[in-house]
């Protein structure tokens, strides 16, 4: 699997730090985009910073956490080719990945615990986009003709 890249503010730090252990220990090669102390700091920076590298195809994939997942993805979203979704079931992980090809994961710490948040990025890693033709039209929509 390409390398994926993962990102939080300080709300989403310790959750983060629980993430990048696991999909080290999963074998996934991960990049760490801060920010790398628990200092209070605005979730934008972060979010355009990993959003922007998922855009331009550096990394496939994204994780972003904050304290509820929803500033994250808020601004994410505003990149181009960026289809970021604040999750915090199992369902809705797998959902993202098969509906909505989901390529960014937001989370908030403030909102899952630990346990969950690692079933849920799980199955967001397992997902696969469904390639029937009614889903991959959808989500070619999603984008604005004009960008
Ligand atoms: C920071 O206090 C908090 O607002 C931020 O982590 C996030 O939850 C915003 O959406």
């Amino acid at each position: 699997m390409s390398r994926i890249a993962i990102a939080s503010d300080h709300g989403g730090f310790h959750l983060k730090a629980v993430l990048v252990k696991a999909m080290n220990e999963w074998g996934l090669a991960v990049e760490d985009l801060g920010t790398h102390t628990d200092a209070s700091c605005d979730y934008p920076d972060y979010a355009h910073a990993l959003a922007r590298a998922v855009s331009q195809g550096r990394f496939q994939r994204g994780v972003l956490i904050c304290g509820t997942g929803i500033g994250m993805s808020i601004t994410a979203n505003r990149h181009p080719g960026v289809r970021a979704a604040a999750v915090s079931d199992t369902f809705s992980a797998r959902m993202a990945r098969e509906h909505n090809d989901a390529n960014v994961l937001c989370m908030g710490e403030r909102v899952v615990g630990q346990g969950l948040a690692l079933e849920i990025l799980k199955a967001w890693l397992d997902g696969r986009p469904d390639p029937d033709a009614r889903h991959v039209r959808r989500v070619a929509k999603i984008e604005l003709p004009d960008r």
